[in-house]
């Protein structure tokens, strides 16, 4: 058994990966830790899609790229591109996106995986290109996408950067 801190500490953002696809019952140990990250009011209301599909992967970058008007945007070719979305009325959506992702890379962390939180989307989900590929891939007009995330086997492990907050004790 890891140890949790160990796991928290060595934990990396990874943008490099290897072409070796991910198994399907690791995925779902991945989506287990998702899920059991906490919702605002246990509305337990967002959607994960998992796409595997590399054209669609593909086709996601191109259009991430256009939209934010990016150059060599790059989802690193990963295998594994995973979209949460959420009802847009959702008060907590942001929140409940990223208690998830936190869960997913400490739990991809422990499956010798590695992730990058994919930040773009937030910015361009409703522009109409970028809502059909939503579409593609199921993802009703009435959820909205506050976060993704790549995932694979890392090629490389990139230095820990140092940690500079401060925490203050108030006896
Ligand atoms: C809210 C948030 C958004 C992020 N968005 C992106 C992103 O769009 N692309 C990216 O490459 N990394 C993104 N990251 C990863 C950070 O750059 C990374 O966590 C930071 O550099 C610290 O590195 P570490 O995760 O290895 O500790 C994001 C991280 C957070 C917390």
């Amino acid at each position: 058994m890891k140890d949790l801190i160990d796991i928290i500490k060595t934990r990396r953002t990874i943008r490099n990966y290897k072409t070796e696809k991910v198994d399907r019952d690791i995925l779902e140990k991945l989506m287990e830790a998702a899920k059991h990250a906490p919702t605002g009011m246990n509305n337990q209301n967002r959607r994960f899609t998992i796409i595997e599909n590399a054209e669609i992967i593909k086709k996601f970058e191109r259009e991430i790229e256009s939209a934010l008007n990016r150059e060599d945007y790059s989802l690193f070719n990963t295998p594994v591109f995973l979209i949460i979305s959420v009802p847009r009325d959702s008060e907590n959506g942001l929140a409940d996106t990223a208690v998830a992702i936190q869960n997913l890379y400490l739990a991809a962390t422990y499956y010798g995986l590695g992730c990058c939180w994919i930040n773009q989307l937030k910015h361009c989900y409703d522009t109409r290109e970028i809502r059909e590929l939503l579409t593609l891939v199921n993802i009703p007009e009435d959820e909205v996408v506050y976060g993704a995330m790549t995932i694979g086997y890392p090629k490389d492990l990139p230095e820990s950067k140092a940690r500079i907050e401060k925490h203050y004790y108030i006896d």
